[in-house]
């Protein structure tokens, strides 16, 4: 009797605790107070307004991103028939814009304004796989935060960015616009990205909303065909890619897009274990989920329904905003009288809208964001531009440096050819739709800025981007003029730039994609360069002379013919608007190139997917050699052309063996892997150096390896570092087959090294 009372006491103090501190808690009393100008304003809201809500659109003028239904969006707007617009551009615009929604529609309800920041804003820093490729999380973070200054200073609060969709396949355009293949490093990307846009406080008038793109599995479209069906085991999905948007969600993102895709043959838009089960039930997200463009109106396309009916199943799965389908403005009305769809679904989806601009602090102050002293003084701002040239130089990534021909000499007579050497607009690759191209530096522009006077460039076109008049045309369609066709012949502008290569000490041929071959609506089935091209660099190695090649692309190529004849070869990607200047920094050696490729790139398109992370097989292939009854090609090896966190230097970095503080791990204790790094070369330089484990044997089949952990270490020639990784039983778990995410004892492999194939070992056993 006695012990029951005890234990009624206890569980009462207990209760009076939580509830004193649940009174008492800030963020609670926040959460209250928003929570009650919600149920306010939402009991003054009629149906129509409510649905409003939930209307995304673009309006005509905008910079168009894709495709649009409505152009009569300002009615819609005094009519309260709108909850968010993009494309909206400029404070002048976005002004007017928030002041038909504020001054005109019955509840003054504010819109948000959004775009799709994807690699800086007016100010255009290097796509995001580039960005990615410089390991570099402090960069990373700062690329957002300065974007988020430079975007919110121009009246946004929205943005349609991290893309964090894991990718093995190069041919889907839009790896561009993601971190690349390995989950472990996609989410630490997708961390600090959401905390450079969103900040420490959402409510300030620099930090914008972020958006994480696109739930769930874009990424591994069949065929790397954009848009096209997705499939997948739910333990793959676990492990590879899903952890990437859990890792921007557990960041606070306060919004997410969902995919084109589908999943378990239910598309994302739909697809209530993903958007409600799993997002919201699993992973406690408390934001708004936005369809993508048009993906509403889409999934009767797919063939699950029709207008209405699917628009009630998107909103019943968890969608709270329709992108410019107007499908939820044109049905959700008639499915909730006719019983289909209830008023409290289309509560709980409002909410989402309200609250998301209840904490950018919209309805406190709707103009919040639109100061035009501040887009004065940060839009196109001096040290925005810096920032970009420091971000493109972060970014490159040295695949071959043969007889040390990088970095060049500033003097004697310099070949500067390629139809990527003298451009501007495909500098700023795709994804650049508020920048102005003539902002960008070209390649000829930012050597001649870094070299004296006296050294001579001999600049040549050497050949079109592509001589193909169907593939141009496609590229080419809806967006301009991205690969014109020069007017001189294709055989003479070869002879040109051979002409000049031969009067050279050094060619530097600047090669690869234009902007809109890669990015959304640009799958390729084939990655290799275009046959003008590889031409070009036949025609410029017989010359003899030292060819330093330049790439530049939105994903890896396949140009194995290509690497070996360069002497040299840097990976440029689209480097943003100060292209030229950081190209020329690398090429001259002023910064000593660090990045490492975050995408492997294959020898061959049948290569794809071609990951670093891949299973063992029965049969696995032996030291790369091709034997019948074993898990290879008859005509390639398996190994890609450069493996996943690949990069050179122009310094050399030696690797001791691994120390380890204990050959042991117990649950609950840590153990350490030492090794020493040395800068043996004579340049000062920047390595990162990679930890990878292998999990031995296990329930469920393990990869070969994976990535765990990363430093960036800068060394002085000469100078030695002891770098050290701590290791957690946490760092061991994986998902099992019940999708319970478990350590299991037993004998681990751990690797520390330059890239993920060039690695020093050591062994270790977790404990049970
Ligand atoms: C479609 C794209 O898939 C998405 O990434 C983008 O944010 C929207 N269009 C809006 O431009």
């Amino acid at each position: 009797m006695a012990m029951r009372k005890t234990t009624f006491t206890v569980i009462a103090i207990l209760i009076y605790c939580t509830c004193a501190f649940a009174n008492n808690n800030p963020a609670n009393a926040t959460e209250g107070k928003m929570n009650g100008f919600i149920n306010d304003l939402l009991g003054r809201m009629t149906l129509e307004e409510k649905i409003g809500q939930l209307n995304l659109l673009m309006p005509s003028g905008s910079v168009p991103t894709g495709s649009v239904v409505n152009y009569d969006v300002e009615s819609s707007i005094r009519r309260g028939n709108v909850g968010a617009v993009f494309g909206v551009i400029g404070v002048e615009k976005v002004k007017r814009v928030q002041e038909l929604a504020v001054n005109e529609s019955r509840l003054k309800i504010p819109l948000m304004f959004g775009s799709d920041i994807i690699h800086g804003y007016k100010t255009t820093f290097p796509i995001p796989l580039a960005l990615a490729s410089s390991w570099n999380l402090e960069m990373i973070e700062r690329s957002a935060r300065v974007a988020a200054t430079e975007a919110t200073a121009d009246g946004l609060c929205w943005n349609f960015s991290p893309m964090v969709d894991i990718s093995r396949d190069p041919r889907w355009g839009r790896v561009a616009e993601g971190a690349g293949e390995d989950p472990y490093l996609g989410s630490r990307i997708a961390s600090v990205m959401v905390r450079g846009y969103q900040g420490d406080r959402l409510e300030a008038n620099n930090t914008m909303m972020a958006c994480v793109k696109h739930f769930a599995l874009y990424g591994t479209s069949e065929g790397g065909r954009d848009y096209n069906t997705t499939d997948m085991s739910r333990i793959m999905m676990y492990e590879y890619f899903l952890p990437p948007y859990k890792a921007a969600i557990d960041a606070g993102a306060g919004s997410i897009m969902c995919s084109f895709n589908e999943i378990d043959a239910i598309p994302a838009t739909a697809n209530k274990w993903l958007l409600t089960d799993l997002l919201r039930n699993q992973w406690g997200f408390k934001g708004f989920v936005v369809s993508d463009a048009t993906a509403v109106q889409e999934l009767v396309v797919h063939g699950i329904g029709d207008l209405q009916s699917v628009s009630a199943k998107a909103l019943k799965a968890g969608v709270n905003m329709d992108m410019v389908s107007e499908a939820f403005v044109g049905t959700l009305k008639k499915s909730v009288e006719e019983g289909k769809v209830s008023v409290e679904e289309i509560d709980r989806a409002c909410r989402g809208i309200l609250e998301a601009k209840y904490k950018l602090g919209l309805f406190e102050d709707p103009y919040r964001y639109i100061d035009a002293a501040r887009a004065d003084k940060e839009v196109l701002s001096e040290s925005k531009k810096s920032d970009a040239r420091y971000f493109a130089t972060r970014s490159m990534v040295l695949l071959k440096n043969d007889k040390q021909t990088l970095p060049l000499r500033k003097a004697g007579t310099i070949a500067l050819v390629g139809p990527l050497a003298n451009n501007k607009a495909d500098m700023l690759g795709n994804w650049a739709v508020n920048s102005n191209p003539n902002l960008a530096v070209s390649i000829l522009e930012g050597i001649r800025n870094a070299v004296p006077q006296d050294v001579h460039i001999l600049y040549s076109k050497g050949a079109n981007i592509s001589d193909d008049p169907i593939f141009n045309k496609n590229v080419n369609y809806l967006v301009g003029k991205w690969i014109e066709v020069d007017p001189i012949p294709p055989e003479t502008l070869l002879s040109q730039a051979r002409e000049a290569a031969e009067k050279a000490d050094v060619v530097v041929a600047v090669v690869g994609e234009a902007a809109e071959m890669s990015g959304e609506s640009a799958s390729r089935s084939d990655i290799s360069l275009p046959e003008s091209q590889r031409k070009l660099l036949q025609e410029l190695a017989k010359t003899g002379k030292p060819l330093v090649v330049v790439l530049m692309s939105g994903r890896p190529l396949a140009i194995p013919k290509e690497a070996d004849l360069a002497t040299s070869l840097i990976m440029a990607w689209f480097p943003g608007q100060e292209a030229g200047n950081a190209v020329a920094d690398v090429l001259f050696g002023d910064y000593n190139p660090s990045g490492k490729l975050t995408m492997s790139f294959p020898r061959a398109v049948g290569q794809i997917p071609i990951y670093y992370n891949h299973k063992n097989t029965g049969r696995p292939q032996v030291s790369g050699v091709t034997m019948k009854f074993l898990s290879n090609y008859l005509d390639v090896s398996n190994d890609p052309l450069f493996p996943f966190g690949y990069g050179l230097s122009y310094t050399t970095f030696s690797y001791s063996d691994v120390t380890l503080s204990d050959s042991s791990l117990k649950p609950g204790q840590t153990i350490t892997a030492t090794v020493n790094v040395t800068n043996i070369g004579k340049y000062d330089g920047t390595e990162t150096v990679q930890l990878y484990i292998r999990d031995i044997v296990g329930s469920v089949t393990r990869p070969v390896k994976e990535l765990k952990g990363f430093q960036q270490i800068a060394l002085k020639s000469g100078e030695t570092r002891n770098v050290t990784f701590t290791i957690s039983p946490d760092d061991l778990r994986f998902y099992n087959a019940e999708l319970q995410y478990v350590t299991e004892p037993g004998d681990f492999k751990l690797f520390i090294g330059t890239n993920s194939s060039d690695v020093k070992e050591a062994s270790f056993r977790l404990l049970p």
